[in-house]
Protein backbone atom coordinates (compact mmCIF):
# COMPACT_ATOMS: atom_id res chain seq x y z
CA UNK A 1 0.00 0.00 0.00
CA UNK A 2 1.27 3.21 -0.63
CA UNK A 3 2.22 6.27 1.37
CA UNK A 4 -0.87 8.87 1.97
CA UNK A 5 -0.48 12.50 2.19
CA UNK A 6 -2.75 14.42 3.20
CA UNK A 7 -2.87 18.21 2.95
CA UNK A 8 -4.96 20.56 4.30
CA UNK A 9 -5.53 24.45 5.71
CA UNK A 10 -5.57 23.33 9.52
CA UNK A 11 -3.72 20.12 10.59
CA UNK A 12 -4.66 18.32 13.81
CA UNK A 13 -1.03 18.00 15.15
CA UNK A 14 -0.17 15.24 18.08
CA UNK A 15 -0.97 16.72 21.75
CA UNK A 16 -3.33 19.38 20.23
CA UNK A 17 -6.29 18.03 21.35
CA UNK A 18 -8.41 19.75 18.97
CA UNK A 19 -9.15 16.18 16.85
CA UNK A 20 -12.42 16.38 15.07
CA UNK A 21 -14.49 13.50 13.42
CA UNK A 22 -12.53 14.40 9.77
CA UNK A 23 -9.11 14.04 11.91
CA UNK A 24 -9.70 10.89 13.61
CA UNK A 25 -10.53 9.26 10.34
CA UNK A 26 -7.79 10.75 8.64
CA UNK A 27 -5.26 9.71 11.67
CA UNK A 28 -6.54 6.32 11.45
CA UNK A 29 -5.48 6.23 7.55
CA UNK A 30 -2.46 7.62 8.69
CA UNK A 31 -1.66 5.17 11.14
CA UNK A 32 -2.23 2.14 9.53
CA UNK A 33 -0.47 2.56 6.39
CA UNK A 34 2.55 5.59 7.25
CA UNK A 35 1.77 8.71 5.96
CA UNK A 36 2.87 12.73 5.52
CA UNK A 37 0.19 15.28 7.38
CA UNK A 38 0.64 18.50 5.48
CA UNK A 39 -0.55 22.15 5.85
CA UNK A 40 -0.23 25.57 8.25
CA UNK A 41 1.22 25.17 10.70
CA UNK A 42 -2.13 27.78 12.70
CA UNK A 43 0.95 30.19 13.15
CA UNK A 44 0.79 33.99 11.84
CA UNK A 45 4.65 35.38 11.95
CA UNK A 46 5.68 39.00 11.58
CA UNK A 47 8.15 38.05 9.00
CA UNK A 48 8.12 36.10 5.80
CA UNK A 49 5.71 33.08 5.16
CA UNK A 50 7.54 30.02 4.39
CA UNK A 51 9.40 28.93 7.42
CA UNK A 52 8.46 24.95 7.69
CA UNK A 53 7.69 23.02 10.94
CA UNK A 54 8.45 19.04 11.00
CA UNK A 55 7.46 16.36 13.55
CA UNK A 56 6.97 13.08 13.48
CA UNK A 57 4.73 10.57 15.55
CA UNK A 58 4.53 6.50 15.45
CA UNK A 59 4.45 6.48 11.59
CA UNK A 60 3.11 9.99 10.52
CA UNK A 61 5.16 12.53 9.73
CA UNK A 62 3.72 16.39 9.99
CA UNK A 63 4.84 19.66 8.02
CA UNK A 64 3.49 22.37 8.71
CA UNK A 65 3.84 25.82 7.41
CA UNK A 66 4.07 29.39 9.35
CA UNK A 67 2.26 31.95 7.62
CA UNK A 68 2.69 36.21 7.74
CA UNK A 69 0.07 37.93 8.82
CA UNK A 70 -0.58 39.50 5.49
CA UNK A 71 -0.69 36.25 3.83
CA UNK A 72 -2.79 34.87 6.18
CA UNK A 73 -4.94 37.85 5.81
CA UNK A 74 -5.02 37.72 2.16
CA UNK A 75 -5.37 34.04 1.94
CA UNK A 76 -7.71 32.68 4.88
CA UNK A 77 -9.46 35.26 6.37
CA UNK A 78 -9.33 36.94 2.55
CA UNK A 79 -10.17 34.98 -0.54
CA UNK A 80 -10.93 31.44 1.11
CA UNK A 81 -13.11 33.22 3.79
CA UNK A 82 -14.39 36.26 2.25
CA UNK A 83 -14.62 35.35 -0.93
CA UNK A 84 -14.77 31.51 -1.92
CA UNK A 85 -16.71 30.95 1.99
CA UNK A 86 -19.50 33.16 0.81
CA UNK A 87 -20.00 32.32 -2.99
CA UNK A 88 -19.75 28.04 -2.01
CA UNK A 89 -22.62 28.87 0.38
CA UNK A 90 -24.67 30.30 -2.15
CA UNK A 91 -24.08 33.87 -0.55
CA UNK A 92 -23.25 35.92 -3.42
CA UNK A 93 -24.46 39.44 -1.15
CA UNK A 94 -21.05 38.52 0.68
CA UNK A 95 -18.92 37.94 -1.81
CA UNK A 96 -15.58 39.86 -0.99
CA UNK A 97 -14.27 40.46 -5.16
CA UNK A 98 -11.06 42.21 -4.22
CA UNK A 99 -8.05 41.21 -6.60
CA UNK A 100 -5.48 41.37 -4.71
CA UNK A 101 -6.64 38.78 -2.13
CA UNK A 102 -7.56 36.51 -5.13
CA UNK A 103 -3.55 36.66 -5.70
CA UNK A 104 -2.29 36.20 -1.87
CA UNK A 105 -4.49 32.70 -2.16
CA UNK A 106 -2.54 32.14 -5.34
CA UNK A 107 0.87 33.38 -4.11
CA UNK A 108 0.13 30.86 -0.80
CA UNK A 109 -0.98 27.91 -3.06
CA UNK A 110 2.23 28.30 -4.78
CA UNK A 111 4.27 28.58 -1.91
CA UNK A 112 2.20 25.31 -0.35
CA UNK A 113 3.10 23.45 -3.72
CA UNK A 114 6.90 24.52 -3.67
CA UNK A 115 7.80 23.22 -0.26
CA UNK A 116 5.23 19.61 -0.11
CA UNK A 117 6.66 18.76 -4.42
CA UNK A 118 10.35 17.99 -2.48
CA UNK A 119 9.22 15.78 0.54
CA UNK A 120 6.58 13.31 -1.92
CA UNK A 121 7.94 10.38 -3.85
CA UNK A 122 6.71 8.78 -6.50
CA UNK A 123 3.96 6.49 -5.48
CA UNK A 124 2.48 8.72 -2.77
CA UNK A 125 -1.51 8.81 -2.92
CA UNK A 126 -2.11 12.64 -2.27
CA UNK A 127 -5.31 13.58 -0.36
CA UNK A 128 -6.09 17.75 -0.81
CA UNK A 129 -8.84 18.79 1.67
CA UNK A 130 -11.66 22.05 1.08
CA UNK A 131 -11.41 24.76 -0.82
CA UNK A 132 -8.50 26.64 0.32
CA UNK A 133 -6.73 24.56 -1.69
CA UNK A 134 -8.35 23.71 -4.64
CA UNK A 135 -4.94 24.71 -6.96
CA UNK A 136 -2.56 23.06 -5.41
CA UNK A 137 -2.95 19.86 -7.97
CA UNK A 138 -2.21 21.36 -10.34
CA UNK A 139 0.55 23.57 -9.35
CA UNK A 140 2.65 20.40 -8.21
CA UNK A 141 1.69 18.85 -11.92
CA UNK A 142 3.24 21.85 -12.88
CA UNK A 143 6.74 20.65 -10.72
CA UNK A 144 6.24 17.09 -12.33
CA UNK A 145 4.41 15.43 -9.34
CA UNK A 146 2.96 12.63 -11.18
CA UNK A 147 1.42 10.34 -8.47
CA UNK A 148 -2.45 10.03 -7.52
CA UNK A 149 -4.14 12.71 -6.47
CA UNK A 150 -7.42 12.90 -4.74
CA UNK A 151 -9.77 16.57 -3.43
CA UNK A 152 -12.50 16.31 -1.48
CA UNK A 153 -14.45 19.38 -0.86
CA UNK A 154 -16.47 19.49 2.49
CA UNK A 155 -18.91 22.63 1.53
CA UNK A 156 -21.43 23.00 -1.10
CA UNK A 157 -20.81 23.51 -4.66
CA UNK A 158 -23.34 26.00 -5.95
CA UNK A 159 -24.93 26.77 -9.29
CA UNK A 160 -23.03 27.39 -12.14
CA UNK A 161 -24.50 30.91 -12.28
CA UNK A 162 -23.75 32.12 -9.28
CA UNK A 163 -20.03 30.41 -9.33
CA UNK A 164 -19.80 32.78 -12.99
CA UNK A 165 -20.02 35.72 -10.90
CA UNK A 166 -16.67 34.97 -9.19
CA UNK A 167 -13.52 36.45 -11.88
CA UNK A 168 -11.54 34.23 -13.09
CA UNK A 169 -13.55 31.61 -12.06
CA UNK A 170 -12.13 29.42 -15.01
CA UNK A 171 -8.75 29.73 -14.09
CA UNK A 172 -9.57 28.64 -10.74
CA UNK A 173 -11.98 25.47 -10.99
CA UNK A 174 -10.19 24.01 -14.03
CA UNK A 175 -7.20 23.42 -11.92
CA UNK A 176 -9.18 20.67 -10.41
CA UNK A 177 -8.79 18.58 -13.65
CA UNK A 178 -5.02 18.18 -12.72
CA UNK A 179 -6.95 15.55 -9.87
CA UNK A 180 -7.79 11.90 -10.34
CA UNK A 181 -10.65 12.02 -7.95
CA UNK A 182 -12.56 15.05 -7.16
CA UNK A 183 -15.12 14.18 -3.95
CA UNK A 184 -18.08 15.70 -2.84
CA UNK A 185 -20.47 15.37 0.10
CA UNK A 186 -23.77 15.17 -1.85
CA UNK A 187 -24.74 14.22 -5.31
CA UNK A 188 -26.56 17.15 -6.24
CA UNK A 189 -22.84 19.06 -5.09
CA UNK A 190 -21.44 16.82 -7.77
CA UNK A 191 -23.80 17.09 -10.46
CA UNK A 192 -23.84 21.34 -10.06
CA UNK A 193 -20.12 21.14 -10.72
CA UNK A 194 -20.27 18.61 -13.30
CA UNK A 195 -22.93 21.64 -15.39
CA UNK A 196 -19.93 24.14 -14.45
CA UNK A 197 -17.74 21.66 -16.25
CA UNK A 198 -20.29 21.63 -19.15
CA UNK A 199 -20.92 25.37 -19.35
CA UNK A 200 -17.99 27.27 -18.76
CA UNK A 201 -15.31 24.59 -17.85
CA UNK A 202 -14.60 23.52 -21.70
CA UNK A 203 -15.44 19.80 -20.82
CA UNK A 204 -17.53 17.20 -21.14
CA UNK A 205 -19.71 15.00 -19.05
CA UNK A 206 -19.07 11.00 -19.65
CA UNK A 207 -21.29 10.04 -17.12
CA UNK A 208 -23.08 10.39 -13.34
CA UNK A 209 -19.47 9.78 -12.17
CA UNK A 210 -16.52 10.74 -14.69
CA UNK A 211 -15.76 13.72 -16.72
CA UNK A 212 -13.20 14.78 -19.22
CA UNK A 213 -11.24 17.91 -19.56
CA UNK A 214 -10.61 19.77 -22.89
CA UNK A 215 -7.51 18.34 -22.90
CA UNK A 216 -8.71 14.93 -23.09
CA UNK A 217 -8.17 14.03 -19.44
CA UNK A 218 -10.75 11.76 -17.43
CA UNK A 219 -11.58 12.37 -13.93
CA UNK A 220 -13.56 10.95 -11.14
CA UNK A 221 -16.47 13.22 -9.78
CA UNK A 222 -18.76 11.17 -7.20
CA UNK A 223 -20.34 11.89 -3.96
CA UNK A 224 -18.88 10.49 -1.08
CA UNK A 225 -20.55 12.04 2.13
CA UNK A 226 -18.51 12.48 5.23
CA UNK A 227 -19.02 9.55 8.06
CA UNK A 228 -18.57 10.73 12.01
CA UNK A 229 -17.01 8.03 14.80
CA UNK A 230 -20.16 6.39 15.09
CA UNK A 231 -19.43 3.94 18.10
CA UNK A 232 -17.07 6.27 19.80
CA UNK A 233 -19.30 9.11 20.08
CA UNK A 234 -21.92 6.69 21.08
CA UNK A 235 -19.56 5.25 23.83
CA UNK A 236 -18.70 8.82 24.66
CA UNK A 237 -22.10 10.43 25.21
CA UNK A 238 -22.63 7.30 27.58
CA UNK A 239 -19.72 7.92 29.53
CA UNK A 240 -20.56 11.75 29.37
CA UNK A 241 -23.21 11.83 31.55
CA UNK A 242 -21.75 11.24 34.43
CA UNK A 243 -19.96 14.19 33.40
CA UNK A 244 -19.88 17.59 36.06
CA UNK A 245 -20.73 19.62 33.44
CA UNK A 246 -23.13 17.63 32.39
CA UNK A 247 -24.80 16.86 35.49
CA UNK A 248 -24.79 20.62 36.07
CA UNK A 249 -26.51 21.53 32.96
CA UNK A 250 -29.26 18.85 34.04
CA UNK A 251 -29.89 20.02 37.30
CA UNK A 252 -30.22 23.58 36.10
CA UNK A 253 -33.07 22.57 33.73
CA UNK A 254 -35.30 21.50 36.91
CA UNK A 255 -37.10 18.95 34.65
CA UNK A 256 -37.32 21.47 31.92
CA UNK A 257 -36.83 19.89 27.96
CA UNK A 258 -33.83 20.50 26.67
CA UNK A 259 -33.71 21.90 22.95
CA UNK A 260 -30.02 22.49 22.02
CA UNK A 261 -28.29 23.69 18.46
CA UNK A 262 -24.29 23.96 18.59
CA UNK A 263 -22.78 25.94 15.63
CA UNK A 264 -19.52 27.59 14.83
CA UNK A 265 -20.67 31.00 14.66
CA UNK A 266 -20.78 31.56 10.63
CA UNK A 267 -23.39 33.11 9.09
CA UNK A 268 -24.50 29.91 7.00
CA UNK A 269 -25.61 28.29 10.15
CA UNK A 270 -28.84 29.93 10.16
CA UNK A 271 -28.36 31.40 13.77
CA UNK A 272 -30.69 34.53 13.62
CA UNK A 273 -33.33 32.46 11.92
CA UNK A 274 -32.94 29.79 14.29
CA UNK A 275 -33.41 32.44 17.28
CA UNK A 276 -36.84 33.77 15.49
CA UNK A 277 -37.62 30.40 14.74
CA UNK A 278 -37.19 29.70 18.43
CA UNK A 279 -39.40 32.87 19.58
CA UNK A 280 -42.20 31.98 16.66
CA UNK A 281 -42.63 28.59 18.87
CA UNK A 282 -42.75 30.29 22.37
CA UNK A 283 -46.00 32.78 20.46
CA UNK A 284 -47.38 29.91 18.46
CA UNK A 285 -47.27 27.61 21.21
CA UNK A 286 -48.05 29.35 24.55
CA UNK A 287 -49.03 26.25 26.37
CA UNK A 288 -45.28 25.34 25.79
CA UNK A 289 -44.16 28.54 28.12
CA UNK A 290 -41.46 27.55 30.20
CA UNK A 291 -41.80 23.53 29.38
CA UNK A 292 -38.37 23.98 27.27
CA UNK A 293 -34.78 25.48 27.76
CA UNK A 294 -33.22 26.10 24.15
CA UNK A 295 -29.26 26.28 25.01
CA UNK A 296 -27.59 27.46 22.03
CA UNK A 297 -23.65 26.95 21.94
CA UNK A 298 -21.46 29.22 19.35
CA UNK A 299 -17.83 29.39 19.61
CA UNK A 300 -16.69 32.37 17.97
CA UNK A 301 -15.24 31.39 14.53
CA UNK A 302 -13.38 33.62 12.02
CA UNK A 303 -13.53 36.66 14.18
CA UNK A 304 -11.43 38.77 12.08
CA UNK A 305 -13.51 38.92 9.50
CA UNK A 306 -15.85 41.46 9.39
CA UNK A 307 -19.49 39.51 8.42
CA UNK A 308 -18.73 37.05 11.12
CA UNK A 309 -18.36 40.08 13.70
CA UNK A 310 -21.33 41.58 12.60
CA UNK A 311 -23.38 38.31 13.37
CA UNK A 312 -22.04 38.05 16.82
CA UNK A 313 -23.77 41.53 17.40
CA UNK A 314 -26.90 40.67 15.86
CA UNK A 315 -27.57 37.63 17.96
CA UNK A 316 -26.32 39.62 21.41
CA UNK A 317 -29.21 41.73 20.27
CA UNK A 318 -31.03 39.40 19.80
CA UNK A 319 -31.02 37.02 22.20
CA UNK A 320 -30.87 39.55 24.39
CA UNK A 321 -34.59 40.61 23.12
CA UNK A 322 -36.22 37.28 23.11
CA UNK A 323 -35.08 36.90 26.84
CA UNK A 324 -36.32 40.19 27.55
CA UNK A 325 -39.88 39.97 26.04
CA UNK A 326 -40.35 36.10 27.10
CA UNK A 327 -38.66 35.23 30.21
CA UNK A 328 -39.98 34.55 33.78
CA UNK A 329 -38.51 35.19 36.83
CA UNK A 330 -37.43 31.85 37.26
CA UNK A 331 -37.23 30.72 33.88
CA UNK A 332 -34.82 31.76 30.90
CA UNK A 333 -35.73 30.54 27.42
CA UNK A 334 -32.89 31.41 25.77
CA UNK A 335 -28.86 30.49 26.84
CA UNK A 336 -26.46 31.86 24.64
CA UNK A 337 -23.32 30.47 24.84
CA UNK A 338 -19.65 31.56 22.82
CA UNK A 339 -17.31 29.65 24.50
CA UNK A 340 -16.44 25.67 22.97
CA UNK A 341 -16.36 22.70 25.09
CA UNK A 342 -14.86 19.05 25.37
CA UNK A 343 -16.40 16.85 22.53
CA UNK A 344 -16.84 14.57 25.17
CA UNK A 345 -18.85 17.02 27.02
CA UNK A 346 -21.25 18.45 23.98
CA UNK A 347 -21.82 14.72 23.35
CA UNK A 348 -22.86 14.82 27.09
CA UNK A 349 -25.00 18.04 26.73
CA UNK A 350 -26.90 15.93 23.09
CA UNK A 351 -27.82 13.30 25.19
CA UNK A 352 -29.31 15.32 27.66
CA UNK A 353 -31.26 17.17 24.47
CA UNK A 354 -34.79 16.15 24.02
CA UNK A 355 -34.39 18.25 20.77
CA UNK A 356 -31.50 18.99 18.33
CA UNK A 357 -31.84 21.96 16.42
CA UNK A 358 -29.70 22.01 13.57
CA UNK A 359 -30.83 24.87 10.83
CA UNK A 360 -28.56 25.57 8.32
CA UNK A 361 -28.90 27.94 5.54
CA UNK A 362 -26.30 25.52 3.50
CA UNK A 363 -24.33 23.49 4.77
CA UNK A 364 -22.07 20.60 3.40
CA UNK A 365 -22.88 17.90 5.69
CA UNK A 366 -23.17 19.34 8.85
CA UNK A 367 -22.01 16.11 11.25
CA UNK A 368 -23.39 17.96 14.58
CA UNK A 369 -26.61 16.91 13.13
CA UNK A 370 -24.89 13.45 12.88
CA UNK A 371 -23.38 13.59 16.25
CA UNK A 372 -26.77 14.75 17.82
CA UNK A 373 -28.20 11.20 16.69
CA UNK A 374 -25.30 9.48 17.73
CA UNK A 375 -25.55 10.23 21.25
CA UNK A 376 -29.04 9.75 21.82
CA UNK A 377 -30.12 7.33 24.75
CA UNK A 378 -31.30 4.09 22.59
CA UNK A 379 -34.08 3.94 24.96
CA UNK A 380 -35.10 7.30 25.16
CA UNK A 381 -33.84 9.48 22.08
CA UNK A 382 -34.10 12.68 21.45
CA UNK A 383 -35.59 14.42 17.68
CA UNK A 384 -33.59 16.19 15.40
CA UNK A 385 -35.07 18.93 13.85
CA UNK A 386 -32.94 19.11 10.44
CA UNK A 387 -32.88 22.26 7.76
CA UNK A 388 -33.41 20.56 4.09
CA UNK A 389 -30.27 22.76 3.21
CA UNK A 390 -27.91 20.90 4.65
CA UNK A 391 -25.77 17.64 2.94
CA UNK A 392 -27.23 15.74 5.95
CA UNK A 393 -30.95 15.55 5.03
CA UNK A 394 -30.09 13.16 1.88
CA UNK A 395 -29.01 10.80 4.54
CA UNK A 396 -31.12 11.45 8.10
CA UNK A 397 -34.63 11.06 6.32
CA UNK A 398 -36.06 10.21 9.47
CA UNK A 399 -35.67 13.62 10.71
CA UNK A 400 -37.92 16.32 11.05
CA UNK A 401 -36.52 18.22 8.08
CA UNK A 402 -37.25 21.72 7.60
CA UNK A 403 -37.29 24.70 5.65
CA UNK A 404 -34.76 27.25 8.25
CA UNK A 405 -36.58 30.47 6.74
CA UNK A 406 -39.78 28.93 7.29
CA UNK A 407 -40.25 30.37 11.30
CA UNK A 408 -43.78 28.56 11.21
CA UNK A 409 -42.64 25.55 10.20
CA UNK A 410 -39.36 25.66 12.62
CA UNK A 411 -41.93 26.66 15.16
CA UNK A 412 -43.82 23.97 14.60
CA UNK A 413 -41.15 21.26 14.52
CA UNK A 414 -39.95 22.06 17.58
CA UNK A 415 -43.15 21.74 19.35
CA UNK A 416 -43.68 18.25 17.46
CA UNK A 417 -40.32 16.57 18.55
CA UNK A 418 -40.35 18.08 22.30
CA UNK A 419 -44.05 16.29 22.41
CA UNK A 420 -43.19 13.41 20.54
CA UNK A 421 -44.35 10.18 21.87
CA UNK A 422 -41.76 7.83 22.77
CA UNK A 423 -42.46 4.67 20.12
CA UNK A 424 -41.99 7.17 17.74
CA UNK A 425 -38.91 8.82 18.83
CA UNK A 426 -37.44 5.29 19.10
CA UNK A 427 -38.21 4.18 15.61
CA UNK A 428 -37.28 7.11 13.66
CA UNK A 429 -33.96 7.37 15.77
CA UNK A 430 -33.26 3.12 15.18
CA UNK A 431 -33.40 3.65 11.05
CA UNK A 432 -30.57 6.80 11.21
CA UNK A 433 -28.74 5.40 13.94
CA UNK A 434 -28.19 2.36 11.79
CA UNK A 435 -27.12 4.38 8.91
CA UNK A 436 -24.30 6.31 10.79
CA UNK A 437 -23.05 2.67 11.97
CA UNK A 438 -23.17 1.81 8.54
CA UNK A 439 -21.68 4.87 6.90
CA UNK A 440 -19.29 5.80 9.59
CA UNK A 441 -16.02 7.70 9.20
CA UNK A 442 -14.17 5.31 8.42
CA UNK A 443 -16.10 3.61 5.93
CA UNK A 444 -16.37 7.00 4.42
CA UNK A 445 -12.72 7.42 3.82
CA UNK A 446 -11.99 3.76 2.93
CA UNK A 447 -14.10 3.89 0.02
CA UNK A 448 -13.04 7.81 -1.33
CA UNK A 449 -8.87 6.02 -0.85
CA UNK A 450 -10.33 2.96 -2.22
CA UNK A 451 -11.93 5.04 -5.94
CA UNK A 452 -8.76 7.14 -6.04
CA UNK A 453 -6.36 4.32 -5.84
CA UNK A 454 -8.28 1.61 -7.46
CA UNK A 455 -9.48 3.63 -10.54
C1 LIG B 1 -15.58 24.16 7.75
C2 LIG B 1 -14.56 23.93 6.65
C3 LIG B 1 -13.26 23.40 7.22
C4 LIG B 1 -12.79 24.29 8.35
C5 LIG B 1 -13.86 24.41 9.42
C6 LIG B 1 -13.47 25.34 10.58
O1 LIG B 1 -16.03 22.94 8.23
O2 LIG B 1 -15.08 23.07 5.66
O3 LIG B 1 -12.27 23.35 6.21
O4 LIG B 1 -11.58 23.82 8.91
O5 LIG B 1 -15.03 24.92 8.82
O6 LIG B 1 -13.16 26.62 10.11
P1 LIG B 1 -11.72 27.28 10.33
O7 LIG B 1 -11.76 28.52 9.49
O8 LIG B 1 -11.63 27.56 11.79
O9 LIG B 1 -10.69 26.28 9.87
Amino acid sequence: MSRLVVVSNRVALPGENRAGGLAVGLLAALQERGGLWFGWSGRSVAGDSGALHEQTDGNIHYATLDLSRADLDGYYNGFSNRTLWPLLHFRLDLVDYDRRKRETYWKINTLFADKLAPLLREDDTLWIHDYHLIPLAALLRERGIGCRIGFFLHVPVPSADLVQALPEHRSLFSTLYACDLLGFQTRRDAARFQSWVRLFGGGRIIDEDWIESPDGRRVRTSAYPIGIDTGHIARQARAAAGNSAVRALRQSLEHRKLVIGVDRLDYSKGLPERFHGFQRYLTRHPQEKGSTTFLQIAPVSRGSVAEYRALRHELEQLAGHINGSHAEADWTPLRYVNRNYAHRTLTGFYREAAVGLVTPLRDGMNLVAKEYVASQDPDDPGVLVLSLLAGAADEMKQALLVNPHDLDGVADAIATAANMPRGERIERWQAMMQHLQEHDIHRWRSDYLQALEGG
